[in-house]
């Protein structure tokens, strides 16, 4: 965006129990100790309206489920009033936004597992997101031996997409790395079988290069 005043867009992405909320706990804590204010949220959800989305659609009635369609539909709908309320304003008052999953999840869930057409999901991002893509995506990556243990460790209830079965689990995850490699400028592949403060130390090396451009600038 050429705008020089405009904070940055941060989106953390990859499948369950990769680790995306630690490390958005620990970017948000060094990027506010070097006097950045910082915005972190989350997708579906992030305004009331979108959180009660994400209710809906992770915990539908018992004995319903959503078509993947209809999951692309209110996953843009949480979206476009999240983008709305808080994404765009916080990053046009110069503020970072850090946001555990966004569109490329819609991608992955929705079209890759889910079967909606690219082009149909490119088409909302069009409308629903226009210009605000994130600056950089970080996409945690780590193999069930991490990643199991993570989502058993979870003291809430499950949604229905964590109940899926391992294999729905490694596909999510092959999708996210095939993504994440086709589009090398914005995707960073982590390894987030590393500690977390490793990887927290790895993704922090890539932010330098947005936080010198920001210090530059102002
Ligand atoms: P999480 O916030 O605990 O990771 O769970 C959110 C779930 O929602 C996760 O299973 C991925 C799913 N999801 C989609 O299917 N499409 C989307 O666009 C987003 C943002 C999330």
């Amino acid at each position: 965006m050429a705008d020089r005043k405009r904070g940055h867009f941060i989106t953390l992405e990859g499948g369950e129990g990769v680790g995306k909320s630690t490390l958005q706990s620990a970017l948000a804590a060094r990027l506010a100790a070097t006097g950045l204010e910082v915005v972190t949220t989350r997708e579906p959800g992030g305004t009331p309206l979108a959180e009660l989305v994400r209710e809906l659609a992770l915990h539908p009635p018992r004995g319903n489920n959503w078509s993947p369609m209809a999951e692309a539909l209110l996953m843009n709908a949480a979206r476009s009033d999240h983008l709305d309320k808080v994404v765009r304003p916080a990053l046009e008052s110069g503020k970072w936004v850090i946001c555990d999953r966004f569109s490329d999840s819609t991608r992955v869930y929705q079209s890759v597992k889910g079967g909606v057409p690219i082009d149909v999901l490119k088409g909302f991002e069009e409308w629903v997101i226009g210009e605000t893509q994130p600056d950089l995506t970080f996409v945690l990556d780590a193999p069930p031996s991490t990643t199991d243990a993570r989502r058993l460790s979870r003291d809430q209830a499950k949604d229905s997409f964590e109940t899926r079965s391992s294999a729905f689990h490694a596909e999510v995850r092959a999708a996210f790395i095939d993504l994440a490699k086709s589009e090398p400028e914005r995707c960073r592949l982590i390894d987030a079988s590393q500690p977390a403060a490793v990887v927290a130390d790895t993704v922090w090396s890539d932010i330098q290069g947005l936080l010198s451009q920001k210090i530059s600038a102002r």
